[in-house]
């Protein structure tokens, strides 16, 4: 297991996923029920971008910094630029806060978050960032393995489900999980993220999620930054989201749109599977 997110903090992909990470959490606190999240690979929860990963692969300066420099940026944009300004007090963008970051910030008193991380330096790091904040647990485990059994009965669950996709089988596991939660908690929303390659990748996944997900509504958000006709490259980035609440096209639209608005071949396609 290669995978360090040290290097793609802050691309592109990390603001589509992020931006609609911080709208359904703000959709799904309502008044009066307490939310539970679940963040089935975490990361280190925050990027230093003038580190050695981020400074040699240079993906934050197409995303976050990009997007800061922004006068006039796209509503659903704001909640992450304001996020991003709160991880980075004295004024310039150092950092980039990840998923567990923001799930943290945002939880109310009684909301609950657990966060799993498989690699034991990067649970570390995660561990410290999150150490004493209330109602938050992490596990050095495998997350595809371990999230149905932390789901808590009667809770609203929101559940996370961001893969490296360095293994081939983490599609079919992506997709049996939304399955293995849906059929513990049928109301549950379930947010995954895919790398955009090649068309075919995208049917095969989207069939196997439908079949998991049985019935259940499943949005389809993609973020092309050119056309997919080289397998071989992430062409863009989609989100797949299963139960998603009131509203979710116009806002994926919206988001995925402010992201591929920059690139000359960029595309934004929000679709209900089906
Ligand atoms: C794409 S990154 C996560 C980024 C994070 N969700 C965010 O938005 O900031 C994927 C992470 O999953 C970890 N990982 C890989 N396989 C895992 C597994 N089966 N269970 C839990 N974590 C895993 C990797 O070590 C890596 O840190």
């Amino acid at each position: 297991m290669n995978y360090r997110h040290a290097f793609h903090a802050g691309n592109f992909a990390d603001l589509v996923k992020h931006a609609a990470l911080l709208w359904l959490l703000k959709q799904m606190q309502a008044p009066g029920d307490a939310l539970r999240v679940i963040d089935t690979h975490g990361g280190s929860g925050l990027y230093d971008l003038r580190g050695p990963e981020a400074g040699r692969s240079g993906e934050a300066q197409a995303g976050i910094l990009r997007l800061m420099a922004q006068d006039d940026p796209a509503p659903l944009m704001k909640p992450l630029i304001a996020a991003v300004r709160a991880a980075n007090k004295h004024g310039e963008t150092v950092l980039y806060p990840g998923s567990p970051w923001l799930i943290a910030r945002a939880l109310r008193p009684g909301d609950t978050y657990g966060v799993f991380e498989m690699q034991p330096d990067e649970h570390r790091r995660l561990g410290r960032l999150l150490a004493g904040r209330a109602g938050v647990e992490t596990w050095c485990a495998d997350g595809f393995a371990g999230a149905a059994a932390v789901l808590a009965p009667g809770a609203r669950h929101l559940v996370l489900v961001d893969p490296p996709f360095e293994r081939a089988d983490d599609y079919v596991r992506a997709a049996d999980l939304a399955g293995t939660v849906l059929a513990r908690d049928g109301g549950a929303c379930v947010l995954i993220w895919l790398p955009l390659k090649d068309l075919h990748t995208l049917d095969v996944f989207v069939r196997d999620l439908e079949d998991a997900c049985d019935g259940a509504p499943v949005l389809i958000a993609e973020a092309r930054m050119r056309p997919l006709d080289d397998p071989m490259k992430m062409n863009g980035c989609a989100l797949a989201l299963v139960n998603g609440p009131a509203g979710q096209v116009q806002a994926l639209e919206e988001i995925c749109q402010a992201v591929t608005a920059p690139s000359p071949a960029g595309k934004a396609q929000v679709w209900m599977a089906g």
